[in-house]
C-alpha cells in the first residue's frame, strides 16, 4: 500500500446535478476526485467530461445501498491511494411522490425504506467503511449533504416550512443526527464532519423552478470539504451561514 501526497476526494452520486458540480469544483482545486456513480455508463461519461477539462477525475462504481460495492470501493481506494482526504456524501433520493404535498399521513413503509436506504443507511455504512482511510489523512473532511428540510427547528416553527415530504425530511434529519454524533466521536482528531444545505438548486431533484444553479449550490459542500484546521465541525451550513438543527 502506498500513500499519495495528492489530496483524494470521493463524491457519491457524482454523475449529475450537485455531485457532478461538486466534483468539478474540488478537482479545480487540484484535488483528485473519485466520482462515485451507481451507473457505470453515466459515471464514466461524467468523469470523462471532467478529464476533458484537464481535471483529475476518475469513475468509481458505487451504489451506496450495496454493501459489497462499498467494500470493493474502500479496498480499491486503500490499494491505490492508502488514504482518503475528503468524503462528500451527496447521493440522495426522495420516494415521497406527490410533489409539494405533506406525505406524512400516506407515505408507505416501502417508500420510507427506499428513501432511508439511500439517504441514511447507505451514507452511514459507506462513511463507516471509509473512516479508517479518512483517519489516515492529515486533514479528513466529511460533508453530509443534508437539506434545510431536515431541520426540525424550522419545521416546528410557526410559518416555518409548508413543504413536508416526510420520508425525505426525516431522512435528512437523521443525516444531521449522524453529523452531530460522528463529529462527537471524532472530536480531538484531524477529521471534521459537517452537514451542508446546498439551497434550492436546479437539478433533476430540485426541478427547473429552483433559483440556484448547480454551480452555486455546490459551493457549500466544497467549502466544508476544504475547511482549514481551525474550521468548524459538527455544524450545519448553507454557504457561510450556520443553520439550526
Ligand atoms: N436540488 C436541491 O434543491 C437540493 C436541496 C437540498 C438538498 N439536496 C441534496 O443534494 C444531493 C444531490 O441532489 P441533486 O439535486 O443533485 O439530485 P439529483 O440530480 O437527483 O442527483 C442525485 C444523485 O444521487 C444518485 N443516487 C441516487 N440513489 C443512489 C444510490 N443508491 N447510490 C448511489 N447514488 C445514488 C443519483 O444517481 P442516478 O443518476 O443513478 O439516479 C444522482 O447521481 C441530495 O442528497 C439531495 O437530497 C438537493
Amino acid at each position: 500500500m502506498s500513500m499519495t501526497t495528492v489530496k483524494i476526494a470521493l463524491v457519491t452520486g457524482a454523475n449529475k446535478g450537485l455531485g457532478f458540480e461538486t466534483s468539478r469544483q474540488l478537482a479545480r482545486q487540484g484535488i483528485t476526485v473519485l466520482m462515485a456513480s451507481r451507473s457505470s455508463i453515466r459515471g464514466k461519461a461524467a468523469a470523462r467530461t471532467l478529464r476533458d477539462e484537464g481535471l483529475n477525475a476518475e469513475f468509481i462504481h458505487l451504489d451506496v445501498t450495496r454493501p459489497e460495492q462499498i467494500r470493493k470501493a474502500a479496498a480499491e481506494i486503500r490499494r491505490r491511494y492508502g488514504k482518503l482526504d475528503i468524503l462528500v456524501n451527496n447521493a440522495g433520493t426522495s420516494a415521497d411522490g406527490a410533489h409539494g404535498r405533506n406525505s406524512t399521513e400516506t407515505i408507505s413503509p416501502r417508500a420510507l425504506r427506499k428513501t432511508f436506504d439511500v439517504n441514511v443507511f447507505g451514507l452511514v455504512e459507506l462513511t463507516q467503511k471509509l473512516l479508517p482511510l479518512i483517519k489516515k489523512s492529515g486533514a479528513g473532511r466529511i460533508v453530509n449533504v443534508a437539506s434545510i428540510l431536515g431541520s426540525m427547528t424550522i419545521h416546528s416553527s410557526q410559518g416555518g416550512m409548508s413543504y413536508k415530504p416526510f420520508a425525505y425530511d426525516a431522512s435528512k434529519t437523521c443525516v444531521n443526527a449522524f453529523t452531530i454524533h460522528l463529529a462527537a466521536a471524532l472530536a480531538g482528531t484531524n477529521v471534521k464532519v459537517n452537514s451542508a444545505h446546498p439551497g434550492w438548486v436546479k437539478t433533476d431533484m430540485g426541478g427547473p423552478g429552483a433559483p440556484l444553479s448547480p454551480e452555486e449550490g455546490a459551493g457549500t459542500a466544497v467549502r466544508l470539504a476544504t475547511l482549514d484546521a481551525d474550521g468548524p465541525t459538527g455544524k450545519f451550513f448553507h454557504g457561510e451561514d450556520e443553520l439550526p438543527w
